[in-house]
């Protein structure tokens, strides 16, 4: 018999009174964290620069909840105990894996492998040891919930961001199995894939977001659909039915159609063509 899809949404009683959101200075992050606060759950943040931080932090605690920050880099030897340490004596239920990003684009054979190494420490090491750190809390909790942010591009390989979109496969098969484990132990895990979102790293990235039938959401919309879809793993396609049509054509059996093909719609985003 198959398991029942769940559709639950935000309720901040089964996971609260705290949550941690890496990634949580600014953008989708930060909307996370301003919903999360006005549902009452108070938030340690986590980023690297320190003024968006605190900026973020203020506003949140002006909702009326508590708010810690600890200004880290996730690739730097020792940030995930650093956390663990800003987090401890707290009842933390909830953990929200935000930070990510393609920080170098190459062509693999070319490429510098310390920097490669760092995409992979990002958007890899950096998750899988949070989990590892946070996780037996909530499994002997017994309720919970463990959001990993997700990218279309990871459902099919991308030339000069193999990494990055190979890291973002490994991170939804890594989640479906995770969430497979902790929910014998009550706690909910949920891989949420992103579309194009106008987030201040992207527009800092200086790509074209406004090609004609793109998808482009808001931060605000996609916080708001990242906190309904906690109970609804392992995986969740933000946007609407334009990105998860984009998933499933992603996913086609004609390997060669598909990635040929999306590769050229990546090169009009990057203003290549
Ligand atoms: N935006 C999109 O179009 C899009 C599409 C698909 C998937 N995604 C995924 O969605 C997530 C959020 O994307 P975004 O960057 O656009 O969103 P964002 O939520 O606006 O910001 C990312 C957050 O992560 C922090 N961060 C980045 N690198 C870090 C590091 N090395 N150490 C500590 N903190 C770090 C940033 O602060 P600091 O810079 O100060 O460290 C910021 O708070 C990522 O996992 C990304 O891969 C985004």
């Amino acid at each position: 018999m198959s398991t029942p899809v769940k559709t639950k949404t935000f309720d901040p009683s089964a996971y609260g009174p705290w949550a941690v959101v890496v990634g949580g200075s600014e953008g989708v992050g930060a909307e996370i964290a301003f919903r999360l606060a006005d549902a009452g759950v108070s938030s340690v943040l986590v980023a690297r620069r320190p003024e968006p931080l605190a900026e973020t932090a203020e506003a949140v605690r002006a909702r009326g909840v508590e708010c810690r920050v600890v200004s880290v880099d996730l690739t730097s030897e020792g940030a995930t105990e650093e956390i663990w340490a800003a987090c401890e004596g707290l009842d933390l239920g909830l953990v929200i894996l935000n930070a990510g990003a393609n920080t170098y684009g190459a062509e693999f054979v070319e490429s510098d492998m310390a920097r490669v190494q760092s995409v992979i420490d990002l958007n890899i090491t950096s998750p899988l040891q949070l989990i590892r750190r946070f996780g037996p809390a909530l499994k002997a909790r017994g309720r919970g919930g463990i959001v990993v942010m997700g990218s279309m591009a990871g459902y099919l390989g991308h030339a000069d961001m193999s990494i990055y979109s190979a890291a973002k496969a490994f991170s939804r098969v890594f989640v479906e199995g995770l969430w497979l484990e902790m929910r014998e132990h009550g706690v909910d895990v949920v891989e949420v894939i992103l579309g194009v979102t106008r987030t201040p790293a992207m527009i800092r990235a200086g790509l074209d977001m406004d090609l004609p039938g793109m998808t482009v959401s808001e931060p605000g919309e996609v916080a708001e659909e990242v906190l309904a879809s906690i109970g609804n793993g392992p995986v969740h396609v933000c946007g609407g039915e334009g990105n998860q049509k984009g998933v499933e054509f992603s996913s086609g059996v004609n390997r060669g159609r598909v990635v040929a093909g999306a590769h050229k719609r990546m090169k009009a985003l990057r203003g290549e063509d």
